[in-house]
């Protein structure tokens, strides 16, 4: 459980040339390669170094404990997520709620409709949770240019609104 004295914080990041995000963006890849194994290493570095992503990570006591790594496509209003992971020791405690919660506030404000992610077929249920649905209703001509695909994964979309909270709503629904 999270302790009391617990501090979370959540910082995004991305490759602006900076000796500390190189630092913030390696400490993101360890968890991505710790925690989605079947991903090559090269692979998640060329993405999570590539400057048209950014990762939002969530810090527990100073420690990068989880994030998720995505692509902005503003053009047609979308985000892909690419990468997303909570360390195995901190999972199933709400943080990767928490996480995207925030994501989904800040890519809101940022003027974001919708977000898609080709979701490893063992997470759906997870973005289930999260408000993503395998029905696609978004038009294929906005997002079949842009998205990458993984064998054993499903391609799944929620669309952003932008009257709603959704850290509030988050915290309601697990009370
Ligand atoms: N399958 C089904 N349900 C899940 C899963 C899962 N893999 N993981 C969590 N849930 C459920 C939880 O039980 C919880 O349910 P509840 O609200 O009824 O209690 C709800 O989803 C929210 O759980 P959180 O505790 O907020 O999620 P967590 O912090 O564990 O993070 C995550 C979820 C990111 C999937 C984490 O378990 C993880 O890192 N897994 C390994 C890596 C992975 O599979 N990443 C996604 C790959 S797909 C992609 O990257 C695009």
């Amino acid at each position: 459980m999270e302790a009391q004295n617990d501090f979370l914080e959540f910082r995004e990041i991305y490759n602006n040339g900076e000796k500390g995000m190189m630092v913030e963006l390696l400490q993101a890849k360890n968890v991505f390669s710790r925690q989605l194994p079947k991903m090559p290493k090269e692979y998640i570095i060329r993405i999570l170094f590539d400057k048209r992503h950014e990762v939002l990570v969530i810090k527990k006591n100073c420690q990068t404990i989880g994030g998720v790594c995505y692509g902005k496509f503003p053009e047609v209003g979308m985000v892909e997520i690419v990468f997303l992971a909570i360390l195995q020791d901190h999972q199933v405690r709400g943080y990767g709620t928490k996480l995207m919660s925030t994501l989904k506030n800040n890519l809101k404000h940022r003027g974001f409709h919708f977000l898609m992610t080709c979701a490893d077929n063992l997470a759906i249920g997870y973005f289930v949770k999260q408000g993503f649905s395998s029905k696609i209703t978004v038009p294929p001509v906005l997002y079949k240019d842009y998205l990458k695909s993984y064998e054993g994964s499903t391609l799944m979309q929620t669309i952003l609104d932008e009257r709603i909270d959704y850290e509030t709503l988050s915290y309601k629904l697990r009370q």
